[in-house]
């Protein structure tokens, strides 16, 4: 498993070093790149890279406090430590929070951008708060309290036990330490609204059906501000229809990835 050392971090990567077109994948909180497993699997024609966010799977907890301004430069520097300087972006959720901050940074970088189950807000003075619990509360009562809070929000209702077990995992993966410095980094994340017209790439907006947590009517306002864009609604898939429908995900993904100008 590749690793690079990135202002103080040590992050874990996948790299399939396969094809010419780059590809970045961005997981969602509080899991890692193993949730790109089917992903990493069926892009068979492109190089797909996908690391694992400071504190969470095997890449070490931030040692300041961390934010979408922060991952979306560790994503920044790996590309560029591994030679690529265009990529098609997938930012799933929290992924597609440092998708928006890395399109800030460097919209020159993007060939295309996959928006998955995400949006672009900042929260409320409420959410905010609901963060800072969660923080504290996973830092005391550990990731098994994690996994417990997060399962049902992540996969849709009656998803398979295999699954709610492969997701526990990944959770488990992680550090209590990482997880609290995510909450607080996307409780301190911009509001991207204003971000969405300024967005030229070709963008896919994807959606799992039955997402409770970022809905449907969310991702087709999402889509309705980027000009040009496409939404694409997964059956069968809440949160996470990358690992829930990797079938319709990667139809999808694939298609758009065809489509993309060189
Ligand atoms: C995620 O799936 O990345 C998170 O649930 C997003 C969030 O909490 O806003």
């Amino acid at each position: 498993m590749p690793r690079i050392e990135i202002d103080g971090t040590t992050l874990h990567y996948e790299d399939t070093l396969r094809g010419e077109r780059a590809v970045l994948l961005l997981h969602a909180f509080p899991l890692h790149s193993g949730m790109w497993a089917d992903q990493l699997a069926a892009l068979a024609d492109h190089r797909v890279i996908a690391p694992d966010a400071r504190g969470l799977g095997q890449s070490s907890p931030a040692a300041a406090p961390c934010s979408m301004a922060r991952l979306a430069e560790d994503a920044r520097a790996l590309l560029a430590a591994l030679g690529v300087d265009r990529a098609a972006v997938v930012g799933l959720s929290m992924g597609g929070y440092v998708a928006f901050e890395l399109y800030r940074r460097a919209p020159g970088l993007f060939q295309g951008l996959v928006l998955s189950d995400t949006r672009p807000g900042a929260d409320s003075a409420e959410g905010r708060a609901g963060r800072e619990r969660f923080a504290q509360t996973a830092l005391d009562r550990g990731l098994g309290w994690v996994a417990d809070e997060m399962l049902p929000k992540l996969l849709r209702p009656g998803a398979p036990a295999a699954t709610a077990a492969r997701v526990r995992a990944w959770i488990a993966d992680g550090t209590v330490e990482g997880v609290a410095a995510a909450q607080r980094a996307m409780a301190a994340r911009p509001d991207s609204g204003p971000t969405l017209p300024t967005i030229t790439c070709p963008t896919l907006v994807m959606v799992g059906a039955d997402d409770a947590l970022t809905p449907p009517v969310e991702a087709e306002a999402m889509a309705c501000a980027i000009a040009g864009s496409e939404l694409v609604s997964i059956p069968d898939a809440g949160h996470l229809p990358c690992v829930e429908n990797p079938a319709a995900f990667n139809r999808a993904l694939r298609g758009f990835l065809a489509r993309l100008p060189a």
